[in-house]
């Protein structure tokens, strides 16, 4: 068949060229940009993340790791993010243990999968939880952040040098011991630095040297940074700075006016300074690819009173300036509003990976659109093992899907060849542009064949993706979305030549069986219905 034969001359070349470029398989895992994608290498060949992330005390015994890990690969995860927690580690000073580090990388080995270690050090969520007791006890060395009105609180202060040191070094041991012990492999395939970071009750820490540094000038070369890139500046940041007068000299609040905005910019530096020297100690160690993760501020909240200073939408521009050890700003979404959430991470060159969203069935039609409209490197729900019947999860049968696709879609990425759709009871339809011919995406119970489009339930969520092959072929695939077709010059009728039912193995397409007649409502459209998932091939023609 043409498209087989298409895809399959694409892919070999394809391959040829990355294995021409990637030598041979010892590098350490990297990440490439690829036109407007960033893919992450791993054994010299696109990875793409299908992950979960484990629940926080899920990985701190080896009979749980042992337990769990295999459910995963059932699960088909390629990725399961697992915390490294610092108290496990070194429980006592200077005594490293990599028991449970070492444990979790074999058990991912004998289960086909990868491992991102998050490293919760200095801060978990805010709070310094995961720090040993040694360091909890002795808060004279180790000083903790202050309020304004001079509460201690249990986070480590980001303003002490001791503080500081202490993180470099256990994390540079860290990263030196996964070079010793799974550079070969690459197992491990990513980092992510601490947890969550972000400052409560206060937008900033006070204290005599954080008062004093907050009273400094803004250091010149952000001030530089800023001017060199204006034009794509977070508009909250820009409108502070246009609002004072694009001042280049002062301290923070003359540059960006008084008040909690100002505080929390302030804090957001200084924690992204303390995060880049942490992360660079370690990559000194073992150059591998290393994230944040943000808590959202999904509620409106002010300062202060959400997790602040982390690398939240509105701060992108302060962490990427001050923190460019770190490649990748990564969303966390427990909060409704996916899409929109996608859009502000994948932005100005931060490429998407959401290392955990609220365990839902709803992430079965999200992961489609994340990877067909964002080009997404990763995807993984929190508390990936509670999942109850992990071969009939709806998730499973996505990934099984994205399994397939996998050589087609890192291929496409960053080309843009590939549109994601995702629809419920508010949005139902979305038209896409692609050659001579408009896709009319919508949620298959917009049909209204199914008595439950009809009965007033609440539409579950479907979405899909659209992977241009040619100007008239196409693979959709997803669960419960119909499409249907135009021209865009309105001289011709756009017609379904034929649709195939599909599997794709080792990256050549394979046809399954001809879907027509009642399957297509007899030439009208392409359609997965609401429970299904399918890859489907369309050939387009004009009459
Ligand atoms: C976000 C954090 O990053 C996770 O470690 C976990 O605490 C979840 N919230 C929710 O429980």
């Amino acid at each position: 068949m043409l498209y087989t034969r298409i895809v399959f001359v694409a892919l070999s070349l394809f391959f040829a060229t990355l294995s021409a470029k990637s030598g041979n398989n010892t590098e350490n895992p990297y990440l490439v940009k690829k036109n407007a994608a960033t893919q992450l290498m791993v054994n010299g060949k696109p990875f793409l993340m299908l992950g979960g992330e484990l629940g926080n005390s899920s990985a701190s015994s080896l009979d749980d790791i042992n337990r769990i890990f295999p459910k995963l690969e059932k699960m088909g995860l390629n990725t399961v993010l697992v915390p490294a927690c610092w108290e496990l580690i070194e429980k006592e000073e200077g005594k490293y243990d990599y028991s449970i580090i070492d444990g979790a990388i074999d058990q991912a080995r004998k289960n086909n999968l990868k491992i991102i270690f998050l490293w919760f050090g200095s801060w978990k969520n805010s709070m310094s939880c995961y720090a040993p007791l040694w360091i909890k006890e002795n808060s004279k060395k180790y000083p903790r952040a202050v309020t304004k009105s001079g509460k201690p609180l249990e986070m480590m202060s980001a303003f002490s040098e001791s503080n500081l040191n202490v993180d470099k070094r256990v994390f540079s041991h860290f990263l030196n011991h996964l070079a010793e012990y799974d550079k070969k492999d690459q197992t491990v395939i990513m980092i992510q630095v601490e947890n969550e970071i972000g400052m409560l009750e206060d937008a900033r820490e006070y204290g005599k040297i954080a008062d004093q540094r907050f009273n400094s000038e803004v250091p010149g070369k952000f001030i530089e940074y800023l001017k060199k890139n204006k034009k794509s500046l977070q508009p909250s940041l820009l409108k502070k700075w246009e609002a004072n007068g694009f001042k280049t000299k002062g301290s923070w609040s003359e540059i960006f006016g008084e008040g909690l905005d100002t505080d929390e910019l302030f804090m957001a530096y200084v924690y992204a300074e303390y995060v880049q020297q942490v992360a660079k100690g370690g990559k000194e160690k073992y150059n591998i690819p290393m994230y944040l993760n943000t808590a959202l501020n999904s509620r409106g909240r002010k300062p202060g009173a959400y997790p602040s200073a982390g690398p939240l939408a509105h701060l992108l521009d302060v962490w990427r300036f001050a923190a460019p050890s770190i490649d990748i700003l990564a969303p966390d979404i427990y909060d409704p509003g996916f899409a929109n959430w996608c859009k502000q991470y994948h932005n100005n060159g931060n490429p998407l990976f959401i290392p955990e969203i609220r365990l839902e069935e709803a992430n079965a039609a999200r992961v489609f659109y994340a990877f067909g409209e964002h080009d997404a490197m990763g995807f993984s729900p929190f508390s990936i093992e509670d999942v109850a019947d992990p071969e009939n999860y709806p998730l499973t049968k996505s990934y099984s899907i994205l399994h397939q696709l996998y050589p087609i879609l890192t291929e496409k990425q960053g080309l843009g060849k590939t549109n994601g759709v995702l629809f419920d009871n508010e949005s139902r339809e979305r038209t896409i542009e692609r050659n001579n011919y408009r896709f009319i995406f919508k949620h298959d119970n917009t049909l209204g064949w199914s008595p439950k489009a009809k009965d007033g339930s609440i539409w579950p969520e479907v979405g899909a993706l659209i992977i241009e092959l040619s100007p008239t072929e196409y693979i959709v695939a997803g669960t419960g979305v119909v499409l249907s077709f135009e021209t865009l010059d309105n001289k011709k009728k756009a017609g379904i030549g034929y649709i195939d039912k599909i599997k794709i193995e080792d990256g050549k397409i394979v046809p399954v069986r001809r879907l027509n007649g009642d399957q297509s409502h007899q030439g009208r459209h392409l359609r997965i219905p609401v429970g299904e998932w399918d890859i489907q091939y369309v050939k387009l023609y004009e009459y």
